[in-house]
């Protein structure tokens, strides 16, 4: 089938539909937990909000249970409550974890947040096994391999249900282009591949639908600024920490297309880091098609007719990434 425009939004999402997924927000009291928990508590989809921190996530879930929307929201605090924030839920979001500072790059976040991740994931795996699981901690080219590393050693790894974020990287993509190409931009698709981290990421500019046609040196601009937008808000929140905002923008974006696929829509497309065999690494960027069961398919057809500067950056980026995505295998392998 054609794979369609991850913009695109089916006609029935605005008839009403019955509310009935319950999501689950792991590291909800924090930058991105909060906004996140907000948008996906204006999701008609959800009937139940489940919202898990170590700390200070009482007061969240009281302000937000105010809002007059379906879903039920419920407050977990600590380790001893993290397994009932995880009853019956059918997505898991996982924005536990610090954020960089100026000067660092995601990678410097390895000690701190691959410990953090691989708790959480140990408890989705023991309590909610089946549900979709959305990595955001960083560096989600690590973070994820820990997380399949754990599901594994559980024996309930599915490797169709374990997503890294990177819908930001896209929602970036389709704001700059539309900026620079002055188009209007709830038309722009840019798929990026590869990973999240510097240059890892990678705007496939060539295949922005509806097509456009690029300089070289727009070409340059631009895949370096989507590359490089992660710093940009992390130098300019000067100490205070990075994207949290757009962030929960970009993953309610992914959440609602989640819902949408295990509620039987048959065109929801998304890109995302899964496990993959596009190229000889074992996850990878692209885009994916959604169904009931997770990663209904792996979109190739991006990856051909690459122009020579994407195709030259891809073969760049994949030392980077084996070495993130080893590093994280290699850190839950020793923790076993
Ligand atoms: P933050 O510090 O504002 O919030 C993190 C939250 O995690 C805090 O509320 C903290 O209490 C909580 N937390 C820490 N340890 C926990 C644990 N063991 N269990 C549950 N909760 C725990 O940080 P933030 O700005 O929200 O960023 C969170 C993470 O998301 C960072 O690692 C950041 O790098 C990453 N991030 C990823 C993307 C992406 O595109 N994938 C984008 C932006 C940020
Ligand atoms: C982003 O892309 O904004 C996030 O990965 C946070 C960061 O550290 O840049």
């Amino acid at each position: 089938s054609k794979p369609g425009n991850q913009n695109q939004r089916n006609p029935n999402h605005l008839q009403p539909r019955a509310s009935s997924f319950k999501v689950a927000v792991l590291g909800a009291a924090g930058g991105i937990g909060q906004p996140l928990a907000l948008l996906i508590k204006m999701s008609p989809l959800v009937s139940a909000l489940h919202l898990y921190d170590i700390a200070n996530v009482k007061g969240v879930a009281a302000d937000l249970s105010h809002c007059n929307t379906p879903s039920k929201v419920l407050d977990f605090t600590g380790p001893a409550e993290l397994a009932d924030s995880l009853k019956d839920v059918d997505v898991v979001v996982i924005p536990a974890g610090v954020p960089r500072k100026p000067g660092m790059t995601r990678d410097d976040l390895f000690n701190i947040n691959a410990n953090i991740v691989k708790t959480l994931v140990e408890a989705v795996a023991d309590h909610a096994p089946e549900a979709f699981i959305h990595i955001i901690s960083n560096p989600v080219n690590s973070t994820v391999p820990i997380a399949a590393e754990v599901l594994k050693a559980k024996g309930v790894y599915d490797p169709k249900k374990l997503f890294g974020v990177t819908t930001l990287d896209v929602v970036r993509a389709n704001t700059f282009v539309a900026q620079k190409k002055n188009l209007k931009l709830i038309d722009v698709d840019v798929p990026v591949i590869g990973g999240h981290a510097g240059i890892t990421i990678l705007p496939l500019l060539s295949k922005t639908r509806p097509p456009v046609s690029f300089t070289d040196e727009e070409v340059e601009q631009l895949t370096v600024r989507i590359q490089n937008a992660g710093t940009e808000v992390v130098e300019a929140k000067a100490g205070a920490g990075s994207a949290t905002l757009s962030m929960a923008y970009a993953a309610a974006r992914f959440v609602e297309s989640s819902l949408r696929a295990l509620d039987g829509d048959g065109d929801v497309y998304e890109c995302a880091f899964v496990q993959s065999e596009l190229t000889e690494l074992p996850f990878f960027a692209s885009r994916i098609k959604l169904g009931r069961k997770g990663v209904e398919a792996v979109i190739s057809t991006d990856l051909q007719n690459l122009t020579d500067y994407e195709a030259k950056a891809l073969e760049a980026l994949k030392p980077e990434l084996k070495a993130s995505i080893e590093k994280g295998i290699s850190f839950a392998q020793k923790q076993k």
